[in-house]
Order: C-alpha cells, then structure tokens, then sequence
C-alpha cells in the first residue's frame, strides 16, 4: 500500500507531477469535482491544526469525496491507550486514505505499517510534514518558475520545526539549491538533516537575519516551536529571536520572495503582509490544490509499495525519546544502517542515530 511518510518517498518526476496536476486543478476545478465520489477521507489528528487538517478536508471535498475523523486526541481512543497501529487498523474499515497527525516522532509510519489503506503524514512531532513541504514546493514554483538554481534562507527554530527538515530533503533532489541556515545556535538544524540531504548541496550557517537577507531568493520564515521545549525558560529567552519587518525587507531584494508555513506569532509583522513579497496565504491555498493532487494518485495507485525495510536490527533500541517506539510497545524496532563500517543505524520512525 503506498503512503507517504517522508516527501522522499516521491520521486523528482512524482513531484513534478503532483506540480502539473495541482496546477491543472487550480485551472480547470470542475473537470476534478467528482473524482473521489464515494471515498472517504479520515482525518486523525492528535495535536492541533488549522490549515492543515482544514485544508486536507477541503481537499478531499472538492474533489466530491466526503471526510471522517478527530481533531483532538482526547476525544479518540488514543486517550483510552489504544496505540497507532491499532487505530490505523480500525480506520481502515471505514475510510479510503487517511492524513494522521501525532506528536510522537514516526507514529504515521507505525501506522502505516499496519493499515490497509494509503496513510498520509501530516506532520508527526519535530520530525517531518512532507504535505506542507508540497504547498512550499508549488508556491515557490509559481513564483520562480523554477525548483533550481535557487538560493533558499530557513530563518527561526531550525531545530524542531519539521516543515523545514522536510523541504530541505525535497530541496535536495533539485539542481543548483544553495541553502542558507539562519538560527540561533541553540535551534540549529539537526545533524541527521545535513548528513541525510545536504552532502551535495552548499550551504552556510549564520545567526544574522540581515547578513543573510540580501542574498536570499527564497525566505522561510519559522515560528519558534513552544510545544517542542523541554524548558519553558528556554523557549522565553528565544522566542523573539528574529521579526521580519518592513525595515528589514526594504533591505532585501526586490524578487525575494517571503513563505512561512503558518501559523506565526511574531516572526513577520502584519505590515509585512502588503509587501508583494509575502507569499504565506497563497502558499496556505496552494497547499489545499496539492492535497488534492495527492489524494487522487494516492488513491489511483493503492497498491504501490514503500521502500522495504533493509536492516531490521532486532538487538537495537531507539533512544530517542520523542520517537513513537519509546510510548507505544507495539512498533517493531526497526533499523536502516547508514555506516556498515562504523555500524551506525538509522531508526526509520524517526530517523535516530544508533551505534552498534
Ligand atoms: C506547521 C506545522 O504544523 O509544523 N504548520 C502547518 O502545518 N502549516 C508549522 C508550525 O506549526 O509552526
């Protein structure tokens, strides 16, 4: 059954094709208005959402589809104990596909493992959003008109905020990206990003919004990802690391163009919303034109196949503590090895890293 989990599981020409098909619906709406009569989307969400959860059921409704689901995992049996995988289980007598969304690092993947039916990720924990990456990809298309030769700023907490993790990884399948990371030291990008995606890409680091700025064709802005924190204190002292103002864009290129993927708290002041520059509400309807893309090849191609496991290393245990593994005993240990000479594996709910 084919999901997706991780935007790698698209190909380059996958992810072209969802761009024309998204771009065909934006165009031409009636010729898609009854595509997915008689299906059913379930929409498990687990931790908030707006846009995206809204989005997906636009989606699936304007494609003539009707929607099931939760928006809060206390009113589901998740707050009984019931673990993923036996709520994907369960779903899948009654839904199509669905779009789950869960605090836990890999619990869409744990439940795809066990569904009998196409699971999307909505976003799970710090780790990655590969649906939001979608809506970044069609909004820079059509500003650009092109996915190369592009410089790309990810300005905020590059730590936890996995919009950002999982456009780099899409970034990374497109020629002439160069990247530039700007974040406080303390919410730097995550090494398993930059080993995994960006080995051929160039890329800096800086901690100065306004060094960056001038070179930028791209900014993605970030909110600071409160929920993420450990320590309250630390979220306080950080919070107000970067606002994007009117001052700072006058210092900006004239085609620079502003994403964030919503919600913000203060990173961009609303006076930046006149800019022409702002593109975050049309990235938020774009991001409605792609589900619809990817619910119709989800559902054309149930039978598709994600990458098997190659390394299932029965004897090791992810550490991490925000990987699903470690609250629900029900998921297989599973191991991908990234170094067979230095014996380090790759936890494939999370992406952990695990020495022998
Ligand atoms: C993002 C998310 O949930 O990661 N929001 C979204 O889906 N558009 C970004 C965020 O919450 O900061």
């Amino acid at each position: 059954m084919r999901s997706l989990i991780d935007i790698l599981d698209l190909s380059v020409e996958e992810l072209n094709d969802l761009l024309k098909t998204a771009c065909d619906i934006m165009k031409r709406p009636k010729k898609y208005a009854k595509k997915c009569k008689g299906k059913k989307l379930a929409t498990l969400f687990f931790e908030p959402s707006t846009r995206t959860r809204l989005s997906f059921e636009a989606a699936m409704l304007e494609l003539g589809g009707s929607v099931i689901g939760f928006s809060d995992a206390d009113s589901s049996s998740a707050a009984k104990g019931e673990s993923v995988a036996d709520t994907a289980k369960i779903i899948s007598c009654y839904a199509d596909i669905i779009a789950m969304r869960h605090p836990k690092e890999g619990a869409p993947f744990a439940a795809s493992l066990s569904a009998g039916i196409p699971v999307i990720n909505a976003g799970d924990g710090g780790h990655c959003h590969p649906t939001q990456t979608l809506a970044d990809l069609l909004t820079i298309y059509r500003e650009k008109g092109t996915l190369e030769g592009l410089t790309v700023g990810f300005c905020g907490d590059l730590k936890y905020g996995r919009t950002v993790h999982s456009l780099i990884a899409a970034l990374s399948r497109y020629h002439g990206i160069r990247v530039v990371l700007i974040s406080p030291s303390e919410l730097r990008l995550p090494d398993y990003v930059k080993y995994e995606y960006m080995e051929n890409m160039s890329y800096t680091e800086t901690e100065s919004l306004d060094e960056a700025l001038g070179e930028l064709d791209i900014l993605y802005m970030t909110r600071i990802q409160r929920e993420r924190f450990d320590d309250p204190e630390e979220y306080e002292r950080l919070k107000d690391s970067y606002v994007l103002t009117t001052e700072k864009m006058a210092k900006a290129p004239q085609t620079m163009c502003v994403l964030h993927p919503l919600p913000r708290v203060n990173e961009i002041s609303v006076q930046v919303d006149d800019d022409p520059r702002a593109c975050y509400f049309e990235q938020a309807l774009n991001g409605k034109y792609m589900r619809m893309a990817l619910i119709l090849k989800l559902l054309s191609e149930a039978d598709g196949k994600r990458e098997s496991v190659t390394t299932a290393a029965e004897d090791l245990v992810c550490k991490n503590p925000r990987c699903i593994t470690a609250v629900e005993q029900e998921p297989r240990q599973l191991f991908r090895c990234v170094d067979t000479e230095k014996q380090v594996y790759r936890c494939m709910y999370c992406e952990g890293r695990v020495k022998r």
